[in-house]
């Protein structure tokens, strides 16, 4: 493997962007890059028609093959799924003076070691938000962190530059702990999922639709992120386990115990959890904190 040179592109406004893999990441950087005012000029992917309908709104943008956005592009994102970044990357010929860049949280930037060996710069560009739909994406994009990874100076500063014209935050991750930061990132947006699942499973014990559920539940996730926002993550707490309250806790795996073994140990890990951070906020003291352990310990499905 060969260290890159120096990356010098000029102007932001002249780099020539590629990416190989039109999904929804894919298409909805490129929008965004575009709508920024820079040149998404080249797109590949394995799909022609996918490729053909993510150069659609890009004004001179064309489809062609992935050696040929390799060719024709200063700065190339590889936005296919994480498994075949490394393979996707191998088969391309790299040159010195541009860059490959990955945009998976968890993937490390050295599976693009074969466009570093060519005398290309590797980096990595994870957008910390989710891509579901790629036109929705485009608006829910600014004001997002992007976590950047680089060696190469230059390379660092196009990421940057790209950061700052998406009107994103940077966030520069230290070497070898992508793993730790994808699964924080898991704790915010597929784990949320997860809580609420058991949430709505209650609420159709008695009848209720999902979708009533979700009328009355998503008010109150939002209230309590704000609340997080604006004291932290430990005052910002609501609920029983805060106010010390503990025939509420008492009632609630009264009520959750026929669920079954698997909800209630999913309940009682979480309220346990609740029961350090309320005291670490000063809500409980160590005696009460105790008497929460105690009675969740004594749950069956603990
Ligand atoms: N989705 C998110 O919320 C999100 C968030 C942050 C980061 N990411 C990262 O973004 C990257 C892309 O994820 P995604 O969700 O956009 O995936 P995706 O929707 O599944 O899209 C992947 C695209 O890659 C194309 N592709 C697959 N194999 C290919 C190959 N060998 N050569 C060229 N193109 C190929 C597919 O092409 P065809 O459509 O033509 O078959 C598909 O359009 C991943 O590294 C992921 O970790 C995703």
């Amino acid at each position: 493997m060969t260290a890159s040179q120096e990356l010098v592109l000029g102007h932001a406004d002249d780099w020539r962007i590629g990416f190989i893999g039109a999904g929804r990441l894919g298409q909805a950087l490129a929008w965004s890059l575009s709508k920024a005012g820079l040149k998404v000029v080249a797109v590949h992917s394995l799909i022609q028609a996918h490729a053909d309908a993510m150069t659609e709104p890009l004004q001179g943008c064309v489809a062609m093959s992935a050696q040929s956005v390799v060719d024709t592009c200063d700065v190339v994102f590889l936005t296919t799924p994480d498994s075949v970044i490394s393979a996707t990357c191998d088969r391309l010929v790299w040159r010195q003076g541009q860059a490959a860049v990955h945009c998976s949280g968890v993937t490390e930037v050295d599976v693009l070691a074969k466009a570093l060996a060519c005398g290309a710069c590797i980096g990595g560009f994870h957008p910390m938000q989710t891509f579901g739909d790629p036109h929705a994406a485009v608006s829910s994009l600014p004001g997002c962190t992007i976590t950047l990874e680089a060696q190469n100076p230059g390379l660092m500063q196009v990421l940057l530059e790209l950061t700052q014209r998406l009107g994103c935050v940077a966030n520069q991750l230290p070497a070898g702990m992508r793993g730790r930061y994808h699964a924080a990132a898991g704790y915010t947006s597929q784990f949320i999922n997860a809580v609420f699942d058991q949430a709505v499973c209650l609420w159709q014990t008695w009848g209720a639709s999902e979708e009533q559920a979700l009328r009355a539940l998503l008010p109150l996730a939002q209230g309590t992120l704000s609340s997080i926002e604006r004291v932290g993550v430990a005052r910002g707490m609501p609920g029983p386990v805060s106010r010390a309250d503990l025939s509420s806790i008492e009632k609630h795996l009264r009520a959750i115990s026929p669920m079954g073994q698997e909800m209630l140990h999913f309940y009682t890990t979480l309220c346990m959890r609740t029961v350090a951070l309320a005291e670490q906020a000063g809500g409980i003291d160590e005696t009460q904190a105790t008497q929460f352990r105690a009675l969740l310990q004594q749950a069956p499905g603990h």
